[in-house]
């Protein structure tokens, strides 16, 4: 049975300035094949434009500041190099009549001095990360230096300027990636959080950092043009801490106030249920939040039409299923069968 009538697969008017020819949405992944000066592959120009039937594609994470590189060849957003790279990108994927936005990335404490010309990794605090750093052999997650306030503006005036070089590059707007235990997530949790500031110790203050972002980019830009990924779940790169759903709920109340295009779960499998969450991550997010969500995390087809008839979700992104699958909106629409992920997929950008 076809599944071409659903409200996944139908046009949705995200706002007032953008309307998408569906509810799909390429999730955010990263692929390391970034070359000198971490400018987008040109191999990255096909792969992306490939994939412009979903209704938005959600670029990798791409790096604000020099400082804030934890992988290796990921993309960056602050020179002018890396924006005429991501232009050859947004240019064939308008060409494709696609839609899409940038995902501005800092991944503080999770970084190690090989990926930041030897310097320590910058967090909100001292506490460092212990384990393997992946995609190394033997390396170990070391010492983090703590920003200074001044840096901490800095570094909200990098997201910005990265929000500003990403609508330069052509895109149709950025998403804050707020989630999965990076620099903002760091800010917004107790466990990472130990500053004695304006950006640490009460609520007011942990959220800052990551108010301070939306708030300077949707004046720049307008909310409908300004996305967020959170994870009020904590599953990665740092631990929950009692008292974090409640600066969670009281950063989504402060949230409605920009207008914004939506609100991404940011989780590898969202049938995961926290207790301190009463549910999944996503059903978090849409009690406390009046605005578009976006799903993610392990949705099959019918996982993502459900979500979508439910109004569990307003949207649904997709990760490993569209690296499998680039024509995944075309195969999942006539209920075709879809190619298996797998990570070997990984080493080639096709
Ligand atoms: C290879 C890979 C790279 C990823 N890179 C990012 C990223 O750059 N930014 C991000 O927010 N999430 C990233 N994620 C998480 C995905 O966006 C998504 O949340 C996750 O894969 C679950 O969705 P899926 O089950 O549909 O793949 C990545 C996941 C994978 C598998």
């Amino acid at each position: 049975m076809s599944n071409t009538s659903k409200k996944l697969f139908n046009e949705f008017q995200l706002n007032s300035k953008i309307t998408l020819k569906n509810r799909v949405v390429m999730a955010p992944l990263t692929r390391c094949f970034a070359v000198e000066g971490h400018v987008p592959n040109e191999l990255a120009i096909d792969y992306y434009a490939k994939r412009a039937d979903v209704g938005l594609i959600i670029s990798e994470a791409t790096v604000v500041h020099p400082s804030g590189h934890g992988y290796p060849n990921t993309p960056g957003i602050y020179t002018s190099e890396q924006i005429e790279g991501w232009k050859k990108i947004t240019k064939k994927v308008h060409e494709n009549n696609g839609k899409m936005f940038l995902q501005l990335w800092h991944v503080g404490r999770v970084s190690h001095p090989i990926y930041l010309e030897g310097e320590k990794p910058v967090a909100p605090s001292e506490n460092a990360l212990s384990g393997r750093v992946p995609r190394t052999d033997d390396l170990q997650y070391g010492e983090v230096r703590a920003l200074e306030t001044s840096e901490v503006y800095d570094m909200i005036d990098a997201f910005v300027k990265g929000a500003r070089n990403s609508i330069a590059a052509g895109f149709d707007g950025v998403e804050i990636h707020g989630a999965n235990g990076y620099l903002i997530d760091q800010f917004l949790r107790q466990d990472t959080n130990k500053r004695t500031d304006e950006f640490g110790g009460s609520t007011e203050n942990r959220m800052r950092f990551a108010l301070e972002i939306v708030k300077r980019i949707v004046d720049e830009f307008g909310g409908e043009r300004v996305g967020i990924r959170l994870s009020p779940g904590a599953y990665f790169n740092l631990e929950h801490t009692d008292g974090d759903e409640a600066t969670f709920k009281e950063l989504l109340k402060e949230l409605e106030k920009y207008n914004l295009a939506y609100v991404h779960t940011g989780i590898f499998d969202d049938t995961i249920k926290f207790e301190y969450l009463d549910g999944t991550a996503t059903s978090f997010l849409r009690r406390n939040y009046n605005g578009n969500i976006m799903a993610c995390g392990s949705y099959t087809v019918d996982d993502a039409i459900e979500s979508v008839e439910n109004e569990a979700s307003d949207l649904v992104a997709i990760g490993r299923p569209l690296i499998a699958n680039p024509d995944f909106v075309e195969l999942a629409k006539n209920s075709k069968d879809l190619k298996e992920y797998s990570e070997e997929m990984l080493q080639s950008l096709n």
